[in-house]
């Protein structure tokens, strides 16, 4: 099974599992994080605000205009950051850390 490092919003980091398929909006969710998703993954409401680890960042699939233009109006933007439900878990980001921001 596949695994995310997630820090919360407290600063508190675990592992958890990461079923493939799902969007890191979808997984957060579901494990109880306070990730609201409210447009379901069309771009729409940045609820899903994720900042990724330096080390991963680079290995995401690049940013889609609407996902950049969301993104825009998020009040705490950050370098790494991307929106879940825009990013699908594969094995190949098994092991990546993010942050949940404050
Ligand atoms: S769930 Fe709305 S933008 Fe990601």
């Amino acid at each position: 099974m596949p695994t995310l490092k997630v820090t919360d919003t407290t600063g508190d980091t675990v592992a958890i599992d990461a079923h493939n398929g799902l969007s890191l909006m979808e997984i957060l969710r579901n494990s109880g994080y306070p990730i609201a998703g409210a447009c379901n993954g069309s771009t729409a409401c940045a609820t899903c605000h994720v900042v990724i680890d330096d080390d991963w960042a680079a290995k995401l699939p690049s940013l889609s205009n609407d996902e950049e233009d969301r993104l825009d109006s998020v009040v705490n933007l950050q370098k790494n950051s991307r929106l879940g439900c825009q990013i699908e878990m594969t094995d190949t980001l098994s092991g990546m850390a993010l942050t949940i921001p404050a």
